[in-house]
C-alpha cells in the first residue's frame, strides 16, 4: 500500500499537545488542506473530543465531508496515560481496546475509523503476551469494519518484525520518531518498504535540530530557495515517509504543504540521508 491511499497533501497533521486549541487548530489544518488527521485516545497528550468538535463544524459548514477525510487514532497502555483513562484498568486488555475504541468513535463523530494503531507495544523490548492480545482485539475491529487498516508506533525493527510474523492482519502503517542518527530509521523504513507498509515520520525536525544547522544542509535549502523545514518534509516524502506536521503557525503549514513543489536529485537525497555524518 503506498501513502497515495491517505488523501490531500502527503503530510498528516499531528494534533498532539494541543489541548484546548485543539479544534481551532484542527480547523485550521483542515482549511490549508489537510485531509489525514492523527489523534489518540490518550488526554495526557491528545484532545481526541477536540478533534471530533472540529470536524462536526467542518462538516456542518460543508468544509470537508468525513469520506473526504482520513482519520487515525491509537490504543495506549495505561502505562502511557495519566488518571483520564479512556477504559477500565481493572478489566482485561481486549475489554481496554473495546472499550478505548467505542470512546474514540464517541469522540470523533464517526461509525469508522481509517487507521487504527498501538501507540506502542507494552515495553521497550520484545513482545508481550498482552501485545499479541492487543493486536488480536485491534484485527477483530478490522474484520468486523470498523477499521480500515491497523498499525504500530514506537517499535524496534525486532517489535515491527514480530508483529508482522504473529498478525493475520498485517500492519499498515508504522509511526515512528524519527532521528537523522539512525539514518532516519533506515533500518525500519527497508523492512517497511518490502512489505507494504506506509512509514510515518514524527519528529523529522525536533529530534534532529543538531544537525538541520549544518552548512551543507543550509547550503542545500537557500540552492532550492526553501526553508530547512520544507528541505526535511520534500526528502521525508522523496524516500517514502509520510511526514507529519503538528504546526500551530498557519505560515508554518502553508510552508510546509508547499514543500510538495521542491525538486531534489539523487545526490540532494543522499546528502539528507547521511546528515548525521557531515564532518
Ligand atoms: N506516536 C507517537 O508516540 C507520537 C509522538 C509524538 C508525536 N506524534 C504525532 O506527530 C505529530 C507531530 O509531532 P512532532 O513531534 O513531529 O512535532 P510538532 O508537534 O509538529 O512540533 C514541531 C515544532 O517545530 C516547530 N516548527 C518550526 N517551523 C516549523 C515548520 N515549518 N513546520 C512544522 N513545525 C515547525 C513548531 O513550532 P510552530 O508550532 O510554531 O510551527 C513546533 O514547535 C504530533 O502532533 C502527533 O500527532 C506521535
Amino acid at each position: 500500500m503506498s501513502s497515495s491511499l491517505v488523501p490531500g497533501p502527503r503530510f498528516m497533521y499531528g494534533t498532539a499537545w494541543k489541548d484546548q486549541q485543539t479544534k481551532d487548530l484542527t480547523l485550521m489544518a483542515l482549511k490549508a488542506g489537510c485531509r489525514a488527521i492523527d489523534t489518540a485516545n490518550q488526554r495526557k497528550h491528545y484532545f481526541e473530543a477536540g478533534v471530533g468538535e472540529a470536524l462536526c463544524e467542518a462538516y456542518e459548514t460543508n468544509l470537508v465531508r468525513r469520506e473526504d477525510l482520513f482519520l487515525q487514532t491509537k490504543f495506549t497502555y495505561q502505562r502511557g496515560q495519566d488518571h483520564r483513562l479512556p477504559y477500565d484498568p481493572t478489566k482485561p486488555i481486549d475489554v481496554q481496546v473495546e472499550q478505548s475504541f467505542a470512546s474514540s468513535l464517541e469522540h470523533l463523530r464517526t461509525d469508522l475509523i481509517d487507521s487504527y494503531v498501538l501507540h506502542g507495544p507494552a515495553s521497550g523490548y520484545g513482545l508481550s503476551a498482552d501485545d499479541h492480545i492487543v493486536w488480536r482485539t485491534m484485527e477483530s475491529l478490522h474484520k468486523r469494519n470498523c477499521v480500515r487498516f491497523i498499525g504500530l508506533s514506537n517499535v524496534s525493527l525486532a517489535q515491527l518484525k514480530g508483529f508482522y510474523e504473529f498478525a493475520s492482519v498485517k500492519p499498515s502503517f508504522v509511526q515512528n520518531r524519527c532521528y537523522a542518527s539512525t539514518k532516519w530509521d533506515y533500518d525500519i523504513r527497508q523492512f517497511c518498504r518490502d512489505n507494504n507498509i506506509t512509514y510515518q515520520g514524527f519528529s523529522l525536525l525536533t529530534a534532529n535540530i543538531e544537525y538541520l544547522g549544518h552548512p551543507a544542509v543550509k547550503a542545500l535549502a537557500e540552492a532550492k530557495h526553501c526553508t530547512i523545514a520544507q528541505l526535511v518534509f520534500r526528502f521525508s516524502q522523496l524516500v517514502g515517509m509520510l511526514p507529519l506536521t503538528g504546526t500551530t503557525n498557519a505560515k508554518h503549514l502553508a510552508s510546509d504543504l508547499n514543500a510538495a513543489t521542491i525538486d531534489l536529485e539523487e545526490g540532494d537525497l543522499h546528502l539528507m540521508e547521511n546528515i548525521a555524518w557531515l564532518a
